[in-house]
């Protein structure tokens, strides 16, 4: 299929259901992965692994995109095939991680704030030619006390905003990555306080730098208590308050919302997503970009042993058809029996 634009790239990745591996581990965070598996985190462990997901069967109308790390984009499968081209084969567009990491936002403080704007320009430039449609970076906003502060909520609205214009410009989707974190004990209205204010500020650094709306996708964190608060809110109170959030905030021009999962497990974040397109009444497609809740059950699967590629494939198979279906609010639980 012909994808000229970047209009038509965004929508094409959240159609019909379809929805974004997140496969961008950096190297150090891959290798905290693999710990849990005791799989040493070797180049050549790195591409086996990501080379068993994106042959996975189920990627083909579930997966319309996956980001990667710089690492992977320009590595090849063991039969010299490049991954990239295996993922175009299954209609899975090729996405990549540009951002450079996390600093702290001042002297001694505990909020952070992303870099990576530096020779960005370049990176894009050599993306699009290694095959990139689209490209992902992530803002941490963290909930405590006296945080989130205006001051990191504002500058990293503006990161976002400076790299969704490069991007935009080199013809390539940009997937701004608002993550209010999911660290702490906070109340889940203190995360709807928190989430609005950062897409709130988002929205508006985009508007200002004139980032064409129709030709980003957005990918936020679900509206949740914290992951220690005594309290845990119900999957339909997550549903309810995410959705109004979003509401809020989000114009009805963005094509598509991508969530992240950010420590859920992989069945909480399919029945949220699940319960918020049976809400519905919004415009843009509400869909995932999970890492871990679409990863978890096959890097378990898999363990480093070759002779359980399939076994591991059939797992990924299986949740990226779930999230599909919950992307279109036709999920149950008895499907996942
Ligand atoms: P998780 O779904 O594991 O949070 O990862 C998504 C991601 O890409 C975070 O940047």
């Amino acid at each position: 299929m012909e994808l000229n634009t970047i209009e038509e790239i965004a929508s094409y990745i959240v159609a019909d259901g379809k929805g974004i591996l997140a496969a961008d581990e950096s190297n150090p965070t891959c290798g905290k992965r693999f710990d849990t598996i005791g799989v040493e985190s070797t180049e050549n462990n790195r591409r086996d692994y990501r080379e068993l997901l994106f042959r996975s069967s189920g990627l083909k109308g579930n997966i319309g995109g996956v980001i990667l790390f710089d690492e992977t984009i320009r590595q090849n499968a063991k039969d010299g095939t490049s991954l990239v081209e295996i993922m175009n084969n299954v209609g899975a567009l090729p996405g990549i991680k540009v951002d450079k990491g996390l600093v702290p936002a001042s002297d001694g403080s505990n909020e952070v704030i992303t870099q990576g704007l530096d020779g960005l320009d370049e990176r894009l430039r050599e993306y699009v030619g290694l095959g990139a449609r689209f490209t992902k970076w992530r803002a941490v906003i963290k909930i405590g006390s006296d945080m989130p502060t205006d001051e990191c909520i504002n500058g990293n609205a503006e990161a976002l905003a400076e790299y969704a214009k490069k991007a935009q410009n080199h013809g390539l989707v940009p997937i701004v990555e608002p993550e209010v974190l999911m660290d702490g004990s906070h109340s889940i209205e203190e995360c709807f306080e928190a989430s609005s204010k950062a897409l709130s500020s988002l929205f508006n650094s985009l508007k200002s730098h004139n980032v064409n709306l129709a030709g980003i996708l957005l990918k936020p964190s679900m509206v949740t208590a914290g992951s220690s608060a005594a309290n845990q809110a119900s999957p339909d109170e997550v549903a309810k308050l995410t959705i109004e959030c979003l509401k809020d905030n989000v114009p009805p021009e963005v094509p598509g919302i991508t969530f992240l999962s950010g420590g859920q497990t992989e069945l909480q974040a399919t029945k949220h997503l699940d319960l918020m397109n049976k809400i519905g009444g919004f415009k843009w497609k509400l869909s995932f970009s999970y890492g871990r809740a679409l990863q978890a059950g096959a890097l378990k699967a898999w363990s480093g042993e070759p002779e359980n590629t399939f076994i591991a494939q059939d797992v990924l198979s299986h949740r990226a058809k779930m999230n599909n279906l919950a992307a279109q609010g036709k999920w149950s639980e008895d499907l996942e029996e």
